[in-house]
């Protein structure tokens, strides 16, 4: 099979946040997008069809979650993972990682408990800690020369007796870091001897370039203080479907997050939601593996063309890439605007990922390679 991520979909008009919110996000008509965390490149046919024969059914009705969804997810970490170390009963289905791990927050932690988050990191981190009344706890990665690492000392110093939760993002948006075995060990060790309940976020563990360690791989003596959080929604590009999925495999904190999704009314996704989940897992492989390739290729792309004064570690996972204009002499808010209006490129702001993220802007780089080379073209010619 031939997957052409060559093509150019037009997505102007299509009610796409991508292309259709840059003036409600960037105050501009127009700009080529290079922010928000979807790809440019179509969701795979074989996924398109299976959602087609939903309709087929003639009746769009409410679903029920049926073993085949449940046997694709165990399916999908065997082959994919080769994790075998959980079943069925472990998980639980919801409408989003962001919703599930806003459920988390409220099933494992009282008001004014702590949660440490690891920063810079994906924005929503804060929100649902804060939204849930909880106390934020940072602990910033240490950076050398844009490679990021767990500070485990400082994790150490600011953990009380109040710190209930740690979310992890593994692998890391956006610094793009996929967390060894050694420093997850060294991390589930620090919040087991303090009891506190790793919430690993791996949206993005199936677009990897090195091997994946996932929260599961660990020693099993660390399960009861684990709760994973996943979706197909990154790797297949299916974010406006929002289905996710939680895996624990401790039966107290699995009651504990059933009462909430239950109290907030999100056990289950949509119908095209649940379908997407068989259909991925079931289908996806060959898919994936092209897709890394492409995306590995638009890396290469952007070496070998982004001039010296923009420099970025290569990612060890994502598209996202973790740009640092910190050699380009001007404020980080002129910065933004230059990307913007002389450049007509629409970038994330690395400030809303932390404060560490003066200087920097995220770069979606899942788009044709042609339209690619275009935009870094638009970027040189400014920062030159
Ligand atoms: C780390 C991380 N978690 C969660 C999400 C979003 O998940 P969902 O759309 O299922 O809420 C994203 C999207 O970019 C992400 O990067």
């Amino acid at each position: 099979m031939n997957y052409n991520f060559d093509e150019k979909i037009d997505r102007k008009n299509t009610d796409c946040v991508k292309y259709d919110g840059l003036k409600k996000f960037f105050n501009v008509d127009d700009a080529k997008p290079l922010w928000v965390a979807d790809m440019d490149f179509k969701t795979p046919d074989f996924i398109l069809e299976d959602l087609k024969k939903c309709f087929d059914k003639q009746i769009l009705g409410y679903p029920i979650i049926t073993d085949r969804i449940y046997e694709s997810i165990i399916y999908w970490y065997k082959k994919r993972h080769n994790i075998n170390s959980f079943s069925k009963d472990d998980i639980q289905f919801t409408t989003g990682v962001v919703t599930a791990l806003s459920a988390c927050i409220e099933a494992l932690s009282n008001e004014e408990d702590e949660v440490i988050i690891q920063t810079p990191v994906y924005f929503p981190f804060y929100s649902v800690v804060k939204d849930n009344n909880r106390k934020l706890i940072l602990n910033p990665l240490t950076n050398e020369n844009d490679y990021y690492t767990m500070d485990f000392e400082n994790l150490k110093s600011k953990i009380s007796k109040k710190t209930k939760l740690l979310i992890l993002c593994s692998p890391h948006n956006p610094v793009g870091r996929v967390w060894s075995k050694e420093e997850l060990e060294e991390l589930m060790q620090i919040c087991y001897e303090n009891n506190i309940i790793i919430i690993s976020d791996e949206i993005h563990s199936d677009l990897v370039f090195k091997k994946f360690t996932s929260i599961l791989h660990l020693d099993e003596k660390y399960f009861d203080n684990i709760v994973l959080l996943n979706s197909p929604s990154k790797t297949f590009n299916l974010a406006g479907l929002k289905s996710s999925y939680i895996i624990t495999k401790n039966n107290k904190i699995r009651a504990s997050i059933e009462k909430i999704l239950i109290k907030r009314h999100i056990t289950t996704p949509n119908i095209f939601g649940i379908e997407s989940i068989a259909s991925s897992y079931n289908k996806g492989e060959q898919w994936l593996d092209m897709l890394l390739k492409y995306i590995k290729n638009n890396l290469e792309i952007l070496n070998n063309n982004l001039n010296d004064n923009i420099t970025f570690k290569e990612p060890e996972a994502t598209y996202l890439i973790w740009l640092n204009f910190k050699k380009i002499e001007d404020t980080h808010k002129n910065i933004f605007q230059r990307l913007l209006h002389n450049s007509g490129l629409a970038l994330n702001d690395g400030i809303t990922f932390g404060e560490e993220g003066n200087k920097y802007f995220r770069l979606n780089i899942s788009l044709p390679n042609k339209e690619l080379k275009e935009a870094l073209i638009e970027l040189n010619n400014e920062f030159s």
